[in-house]
């Protein structure tokens, strides 16, 4: 069987800086994995690669046995045309800190415009698709709500329910919570443990380590570019095997 996600040897530079120093990672069908590591060890980096949000210059990635961004023919690497890699792009859904929503359209036309958009689906459909996807992460009743006439918590549940709506193979979240209020936080999480419990595949980059623990099929720690560890929440946590992961377990309150 194919992986969902496959990526062998990725390296990225900004400049001459090597943010990522060879990546490995498979994934499959289903699997939750949250991506765990200090500021700055490249976490968002490969989240971004994945979406084709940056290109990158050594390795590859693909999804559902597709290889994304590049092709390589007679030994030359290519950079794909942009309507290939935009249908790409599709495969993979993001949601990041800021909920990017568009301020003048409601909570509803929210989440239709991909779908009239992208998809090419009429304003009927994509409505009833809309109210479906608003319904599961608990905002029907504020379908006509502004993005301004909403909490941070329920603005990141309308991006999320954007994103899903468009049927990605593969969610990508990066900090989700980490612009909300505390008491925000938990009503985001709930959602993406129920997205979770339905089977929806998911890389997810928290600071949160009780819901990395308690969602997670695997984890993965970033280490300067690299990835320093991995293995099922329970091994991470609580039997670190290195020094670096235990260090920075140490400092990030997990209890
Ligand atoms: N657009 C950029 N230009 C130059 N360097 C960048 C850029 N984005 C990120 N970096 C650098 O790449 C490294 C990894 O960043 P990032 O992937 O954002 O880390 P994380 O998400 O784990 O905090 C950092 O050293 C950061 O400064
Ligand atoms: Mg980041």
């Amino acid at each position: 069987m194919t992986s969902l996600l496959e990526i062998r040897d990725l390296h990225k530079r900004y400049g001459t800086v090597e943010v990522l120093k060879g990546v490995d990672c498979s994934m499959r069908q289903g699997e939750v994995i949250s991506i765990i590591g200090s500021s700055g060890s490249g976490k968002t980096t490969m989240l971004r690669c994945i979406n084709m949000l940056e290109e990158f210059q050594g390795g590859t990635i693909a999804i559902d046995g597709q290889e994304i961004g590049y092709e390589t023919a007679d030994g030359v690497r290519r950079r794909k045309p942009e309507r290939e890699i935009a249908r790409q792009r599709a495969l993979t859904g993001m949601a990041f800190q800021q909920f990017n929503l568009f301020p003048h359209m409601t909570a509803a036309a929210n989440v239709m415009l991909g779908l009239v958009k992208v998809k090419k689906m009429s304003r009927d459909e994509a409505r009833a698709l809309a109210e479906k996807w608003l319904d599961r992460v608990g905002l029907l009743s504020r379908k006509d709500h502004y993005p301004g006439q909403l909490s941070g918590g329920q603005q990141q549940r309308v991006a999320i329910a954007r994103a899903i709506a468009m049927n990605p193979k593969l969610m990508l979240f990066d900090e989700v919570t980490s612009a909300l209020d505390p008491e925000l936080v938990n009503e985001v999480l709930q959602v993406i443990k129920a997205l979770a419990e339905d089977g929806m595949s998911m890389l997810i980059v928290t600071h949160e380590m009780r819901f990395a623990y308690e969602v997670s099929s695997r984890v993965i720690f970033m280490n300067q570019g690299r990835i320093g560890e991995e293995g099922n929440p329970r091994e991470m946590f609580l039997k670190p095997k290195t020094e670096r992961l235990a260090e920075f377990l140490k400092t990030s309150a997990f209890n």
